[in-house]
């Protein structure tokens, strides 16, 4: 199906990167002003508080994620797959459970328990071969390799061929620019036909020779009858490298732009107390982690937000507003690890789509946190970055491109 796309820069109108990067003071204006907005141009809903971003997300019944238009740009034509086994963003209960249970069995609790290691001996190889005492561009030495280095062990792929699997992921997944749109989508084609060339032949192996990897569980897991195929199993690599890399990048790049520029005295606190490292992520997660969005479409009039929907009616739920929402979160335009709360945050989403991954992005950050504070006592920002020359449009809005600073033993 083609869904049509919500222009919502249309909606936002933000004047510059860095506004849309922390958008903080227009959530203000929202949550305080205009709570459940109603934007004419785009014909859309927007709804900014806590209990109601919960409400669309989770309420299938009548906010349902099948919907004709979309906030989420995937390609030229913005072709989405036709309900399968594969797409499960795109379909409501009861048909979504089967589709999530198939998933599901790739990231049991056991699985996470078995992958704390790899992911930790990954981290530690990025963190050893950053200098001491010298200027890193901490986005390129660890928060841009480190998720797809660890989906690609996790996925079973052969040590070897990891930085080309990295090359794939960078090229399947840089964002969209309109002065370049076919050129851009011919080399996505090109990369997404190389990584089907090189993946299929791994899970075709795999099936005769099954072990402790995702491909592996995905090859058995049954339900109701039904299996995935090989060719289905590579597509849902490609799904969860859509939904798992850039987001995981862009939370460990954020975590470490607010120790510069947010609170520079957390560094510190954290490398005295790793035991709060846990904390922080959750807090990043809530405050730093912007912007979070994700749309539905109305299934059945109502008025459950205080306002006449009706049916085919799109309501874009934006969660890092929620995040910000004083009904829920004291003090929430300042960042305090220390929040008893911030684990509510409504970044993972809510509700049956709730997000697959939050159990491993939550890893992710951790240990990378873990294994760069262990080797270096402080950080400092350098001089010369300018924010607004180091954002590049990306999924969740703008993402840091490069991020200097000074680092010591
Ligand atoms: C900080 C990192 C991440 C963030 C902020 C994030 C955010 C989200 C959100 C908001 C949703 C819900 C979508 C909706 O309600 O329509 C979601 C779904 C999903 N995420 Fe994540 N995600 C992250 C990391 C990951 C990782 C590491 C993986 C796996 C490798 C992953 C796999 C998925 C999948 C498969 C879904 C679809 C679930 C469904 O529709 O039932 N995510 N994610």
């Amino acid at each position: 199906m083609n869904k049509e796309v919500i222009p919502i820069k249309e909606i936002t109108n933000f004047q510059s990167r860095a506004e849309e990067f922390f958008p903080i003071d227009w959530y203000k204006e929202m949550l305080h002003h205009h709570p459940v907005y109603y934007h004419e141009k785009t014909n859309t809903w927007n709804v900014f508080k806590y209990e109601d971003v919960k409400q669309v997300l989770s309420n299938y019944e009548f906010f349902s994620s099948e919907g004709s238009r979309t906030t989420i740009f995937v390609g030229a034509n913005n072709k989405q797959e036709k309900p399968s086994p594969i797409n499960i963003t795109n379909m409501d209960p009861p048909q979504h459970r089967k589709s999530r249970s198939l998933l599901a069995a790739a990231f049991t609790p056991r699985s996470l328990k078995n992958w704390e290691p790899r992911i930790q001996q990954i981290a530690a190889e990025l963190v050893e071969d950053i200098k001491e005492n010298s200027d890193v561009n901490i986005v390129e030495a660890l928060a841009s390799p480190l998720p797809s280095l660890v989906i690609a062990d996790l996925f079973g792929v052969p040590i070897q061929d990891r930085h080309q699997f990295k090359k794939w992921v960078d090229i399947l997944f840089q964002p969209y620019d309109k002065e370049r749109l076919e050129e851009i989508e011919l080399e996505k084609q090109n990369a997404a036909n190389e990584y089907f060339q090189y993946l299929y032949p791994i899970v075709v192996q795999k099936r005769l020779n099954l072990s402790d990897d995702i491909i592996s569980d995905l090859i058995q897991v049954e339900v109701d009858g039904e299996k995935y195929t090989d060719e289905e199993i590579v597509q849902v690599t490609m799904l969860l490298l859509g939904a798992g890399v850039e987001t995981t990048s862009h939370a460990i790049a954020n975590t470490f732009y607010s120790f510069l520029y947010d609170d520079e005295s957390l560094y510190g606190v954290l490398k005295n107390n790793l035991e709060l490292v846990p904390h922080a992520v959750e807090e990043m997660l809530r405050y730093r982690f912007q912007m979070s969005r994700r749309d539905r479409t109305v299934k059945q009039d109502n008025n459950l937000l205080g306002v006449e929907l009706k049916k085919g009616d799109v309501v874009i739920a934006w969660m890092s507003a929620s995040n910000m929402d004083e009904n829920m979160f004291d003090d929430p335009f300042s960042l305090d690890i220390h929040r008893s709360n911030n684990k509510k945050h409504l970044t993972f989403g809510n509700g049956p789509h709730f997000c697959l991954g939050a159990p491993l992005a939550r890893l992710e950050m951790k240990i990378a946190l873990e294994a760069f504070l262990q080797k270096f006592s402080r950080i400092e920002p350098v001089n010369e970055f300018e924010l607004e020359k180091n954002l590049t449009a990306s999924a969740t809005g703008q993402s840091l491109t490069d991020l200097p600073m000074k680092v010591y033993k």
